[in-house]
């Protein structure tokens, strides 16, 4: 059998785990997809130092490896949304399948890279950008395609959940707090993407995109950040029996004239403790969805880090081998009907 070529942009936390997963585990990933899964190279910015893996397999040179011949599958892992978005269309448009994990390039650029996608036949998979391990994507772009989702709501920022669980436990202060995240290796040198609410705003732009059909953007989502909460704040929280979560809050929602629209919010919320999303503490994450005729569900699990991240890459590449070994591919793109945004003032 042909094997299915793979190259890898990006050798960070998790492009490293993601090249140890297709080294260490390739006979395993061989009988699931039905053929090798060969590593072609991986790009990456810098050469100087060692990063454990053959120098055979390294380039600067990421546009020459994605469009070899013997490259079926190129994965993004190296964020930002400009280089990223040259990358990927240049892969698109050579007929190769893309996974990534990046969810600002989604989340600004998704209906351009579907469509592309979809005129060259290949697949498109991003389970990895929302949520990490957690499946998210494939439940609400498969499982529930046949249902009417009208409510996602989640948790799906590690380093703010994180913040506000370790505030509501012991009662320290914001500052003190962040600065611990920072210590334990959760929140980055420059925090703002994540205490600010842009991250889990991108998230929530893919969530409603795909929930609801349509296509919403990071600049569609109405957004609140963390960084004003207080110690106060849960204190007055807990008295009423809640705690304070970060939420990405996206709805249909039937304006006045009985039209159909969206709206996806990211903000600081009171969470009733008895409601499930209260309990999702540290760096996990949770999604609740709501459909119509499967009732509620939730989505629980690591959504961050290395591993749990890589893991969603690796089965959407699988996904897209198995695709390329027996043909056709999947899932196909909804017919996307593009919804208008809620104004906050229906909300
Ligand atoms: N900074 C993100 C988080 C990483 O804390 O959830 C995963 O997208």
């Amino acid at each position: 059998q042909r094997p299915v070529g793979v190259a890898v942009l990006g050798h960070g936390t998790v492009g490293a785990e993601v090249v140890r997963i297709i080294r260490d585990d390739a006979s395993d990933l061989r009988e699931r997809i039905g053929a090798p899964l060969e590593l072609r190279g991986i790009a990456v910015r810098d050469l100087s130092y060692d990063r454990g893996v053959p120098a055979e397999l390294l380039t600067t040179d990421a546009e020459a490896l994605i469009t070899r011949d013997d490259v079926d599958i190129v994965v993004e892992l190296i964020g930002g949304i400009d280089l990223p978005r040259t990358l990927v269309r240049a892969a698109l448009d050579a007929g190769k399948s893309v996974v990534t994990a990046n969810k600002a390039l989604l989340a600004a650029y998704t209906g351009e890279l579907a469509e592309s996608a979809e005129s060259h036949n290949v697949d498109l998979y991003f389970e990895a950008a929302v949520a990490g391990a957690i499946p998210v994507i494939r439940p609400l772009t498969q499982s529930l395609a046949g249902d009417r989702v009208d409510r996602v709501v989640g948790i799906v920022n590690g380093t703010t959940n994180f913040i506000l669980s370790a505030m509501d436990e012991t009662g320290a202060d914001y500052a003190e707090t962040l600065a611990e995240a920072g210590r334990l290796g959760y929140a980055e040198a420059d925090p703002t993407a994540d205490v600010e609410g842009f991250d889990a705003a991108a998230k929530a732009a893919i969530l409603a995109s795909i929930a609801f059909h349509t296509r919403v953007t990071a600049n569609d989502v109405y957004r609140e950040g963390i960084s004003n909460i207080t110690a106060a704040d849960l204190t007055s929280a807990r008295a009423l029996n809640c705690t304070i979560k970060l939420l990405a809050l996206c709805e249909r929602v039937t304006g006045p004239d009985g039209k159909d629209r969206v709206s996806a919010r990211v903000y600081p919320a009171l969470v009733p403790r008895e409601h499930p999303l209260s309990t999702v503490s540290g760096a996990f994450n949770a999604v609740v969805v709501e459909a119509q005729s499967a009732g509620r569900l939730m989505f629980y699990g690591q959504g961050a880090g290395g591993a749990p991240t890589a893991s969603a890459v690796m089965g959407d590449v699988v996904m897209a081998a198995r695709n390329r070994v027996q043909g056709g591919r999947g899932p196909r793109e909804s017919r996307y009907a593009k919804l208008e945004i809620a104004p906050m003032s229906d909300i």
